[in-house]
């Protein structure tokens, strides 16, 4: 089998890692990938952003199977593209995209299907918007409702600042991404990522993982990519995983269905956990970064068996295994990020890793020579797997402190409060 993945993050890497260990894959490609990837795929250089260019070089290479890791090329429509073309692809179509692509879609259908989600409403005029706002007793969430890279969801400290923030995006800070705004309650608690695989109709849970999205210790500083993760979260109860997917994930997949819209690929809801009971505050159309580094290295089955299931509708019917064992991943960043940074710095320490300590490459290039050098924010992630989260992490945070490049940062609490 001949096997593209389109992405050039941690999680692109992770999907490589998991996939080159199927024999039936003859050969590995990744656009446009990272030297981590260089060294499992042929790397592409075609950015995941160019449709076009991505279903052709597809073609050309004979594809049997894609695999896309961003939100971006899914909202734009490559899986249609591909399957216009008869190449096999795990991710949703546009359509089914759109419950990531448009957060006002997702809030009338979790609406519709009675999920537990922040009370909210959207708006396109500044004025209801206002209004809207100061029906609150406490500032609420202001989100740009189309896909803004992470960075169209503002938590206002103040009132002033969620009216600024509405006005900002009503007024074209995001472009056509902002044109709505969704206004909703601010919710506390802790959160937890709940990611499963989906066949069109039936859902496999993942295990349950959490992200560290502010770039310093103790949650403070601006939001990130995401600077770390673990699984399983403590505060969840494992009883209480199977219910949660019924409720959440399997009635967002057979509304879908009923639309016309089947979801296929990796659906990912962004929860809210407050004394057990989980609201919603995002869903995603994809894999999750950095919780696919610490979830698919507990996937005991074969990654690709798994995803072919789902490409082929057959998910009810392939059993998925996970590992009891905890995982703790440490993303280790740029100085400066996620604001300017500088890159080309040489990376040592990668061969001083431990054998079963993964280290999944994200902003990484390979110089002429042969170097590993840093080419983004977010660089490596450091993932150790253990019995305990408490193992976890110290291996995890014992194989991070022999990796060195000038200016990296990383946070020194990724799990901590679970331990
Ligand atoms: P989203 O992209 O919708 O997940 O939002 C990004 C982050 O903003 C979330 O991970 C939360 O930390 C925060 N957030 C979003 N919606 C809410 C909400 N209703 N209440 C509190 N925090 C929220
Ligand atoms: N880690 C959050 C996300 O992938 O959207």
């Amino acid at each position: 089998m001949r096997v593209l993945v389109v992405g050039s993050g941690g999680r692109e890497h992770t999907f490589a890692w998991a996939l080159h260990q199927s024999p039936q894959i003859e050969q590995l490609f990744c656009a446009p990938g990272n030297a981590g990837t260089a060294a499992l795929a042929v790397n592409l250089p075609i950015g995941s952003e160019r449709i076009d260019a991505l279903a052709a070089a597809a073609v050309r290479e004979r594809i049997d199977l894609a695999v896309i890791g961003p939100e971006a090329p899914l909202a734009a429509g490559l899986v249609d593209a591909l399957r216009e073309r008869d190449i096999r692809v795990f991710g949703p179509t546009r359509a089914a995209a759109r419950i990531e692509a448009s957060k006002r879609f997702a809030k009338s259908l979790m609406e519709r299907a009675g999920i537990r989600h922040a009370r909210g409403r959207s708006f396109h005029e500044a004025r209801p918007a206002h209004a809207f706002i100061d029906s609150f007793r406490t500032p609420p969430v202001v989100k740009a409702d189309g896909l803004a890279a992470g960075k169209g969801v503002v938590v206002p400290a103040t009132f002033e600042e969620a009216h600024a923030s509405a006005d900002a995006m009503l007024g074209g800070r995001f472009g056509e991404a902002s044109e709505i705004v969704v206004i909703e309650e601010r919710l506390a608690g802790l959160e937890a990522s709940a990611m499963a695989f989906v066949d069109g109709r039936q859902v496999q849970p993942m295990p349950l993982s959490c992200d560290y999205k502010r770039v310093g210790d103790g949650d403070v500083g601006p939001n990130t990519g995401g600077m770390g993760a673990y699984s399983p979260p403590g505060f969840l109860p494992p009883e209480s995983t199977p219910r949660l997917f019924a409720d959440i994930h399997g009635q967002v997949v057979a509304a879908l269905a009923a639309r016309d819209a089947p979801f296929q690929g990796a659906l990912y809801a962004g929860l809210m956990v407050d004394e057990d009971a989980a609201s919603v505050l995002e869903f995603n159309c994809r894999f999750g970064d950095p919780e696919t580094q610490v979830v698919l290295p507990r996937l005991r089955t074969a990654l690709l068996t798994v995803m072919e299931a789902c490409t082929e509708g057959r998910l009810a019917a392939q059993p998925v295994e996970w590992s009891e064992d905890a995982t703790v991943g440490v993303v280790l960043a740029s100085d400066g990020y996620p604001g300017s940074y500088e890159t080309g710095k040489p990376i040592h320490g990668l061969n001083a890793i431990d054998d079963d300590v993964q280290v999944f490459h994200a902003g990484t290039r390979l110089t002429e020579e042969g170097a590993v050098v840093t080419s983004g924010g977010r660089v490596l992630t450091v993932v150790a797997r253990a019995p305990t989260l408490a193992e976890a992490r110290a291996r995890a945070y014992d194989n991070v402190r022999r990796i060195d490049f000038a200016g990296c940062i990383y946070r020194r609490d990724i799990a901590a409060r679970e331990i």
